[in-house]
């Protein structure tokens, strides 16, 4: 097993472009376990699969073959061969992800392969239970948190990219009811591990919070 720095925290909150950088100035894999729950979902949308029928759900979770890429610097999700990167940040997705990722079958099939990522590589993982659950021993846990509004203004660029335009209370909503769901279900919710590093980055920049993660990881392993 490598070393696993393990970043967790709302939606919003800035975790995947921050672990990302923070994979690259580490030298480490970077791993979006978020991307992994959206596209079951988006294989749940694209079957017309009820997603109250968790076994079906479950099902589909099971046969799919979920990898990232990098293409011209761009991490890229594919499900079973297809580039679904821009697909699965979609508001229909992004719906449905958070009832999709409360069921307890699809979370074993999507942990089962996120632990098998780390099997031999450094990884910097982010998600909602990774440094409580996926790894509860990581080597470094960090969680991020952000003001609602400011969580929300950064989500509106980002479906911007993908050509879709969203009211601020649009996505507003769309964040708190997500929120509640993964905070609130049962199996491994959304939760501050124990022993984990709060950055708030509501005031924050970009390179602030990357800076606060990669001096702290460098500073142990010197
Ligand atoms: O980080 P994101 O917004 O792309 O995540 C999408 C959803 O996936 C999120 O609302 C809850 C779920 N998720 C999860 O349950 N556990 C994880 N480790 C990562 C994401």
């Amino acid at each position: 097993m490598g070393i696993i720095v393990a970043i967790d925290g709302p939606a919003g909150a800035g975790k995947s472009s921050t672990a990302k950088e923070v994979a690259f100035q580490l030298g480490f894999i970077y791993i979006d376990t978020g991307a992994m729950y959206r596209a079951v979902t988006l294989e749940v949308i694209r079957s017309n699969v009820d997603v109250s029928n968790e076994n079906q759900v479950t099902l589909i979770a099971k046969k799919l073959n979920i990898q990232f890429r990098w293409i011209n610097k761009y991490l890229r999700t594919f499900l079973n061969n297809e580039d679904v990167s821009d697909e699965i940040r979609s508001s229909e997705v992004a719906d449905l992800v958070s009832p999709v990722s409360a069921i307890p079958g699809v979370r074993d099939v999507m942990v089962k392969c996120q632990r098998d990522m780390a099997k031999r590589d450094n990884i910097v993982m982010e998600g909602r239970d990774i440094g409580t659950n996926v790894f509860p021993s990581a080597d470094f846990k960090f969680y991020l948190d952000a003001d609602i509004d400011v969580r929300a203004k950064r989500r509106i660029s980002d479906y911007k990219k993908i050509g879709q335009e969203l009211t601020l209370k649009e996505i507003k909503k769309e964040i708190k009811i997500r929120d509640k769901i993964d905070s609130s279900r049962r199996y491994s919710p959304l939760k501050k591990a124990y022993n984990a590093i709060i950055i708030d980055t509501t005031n924050l920049s970009f390179k602030e919070q990357v800076e606060m993660i990669v001096n702290r990881v460098k500073k142990v392993l010197s």
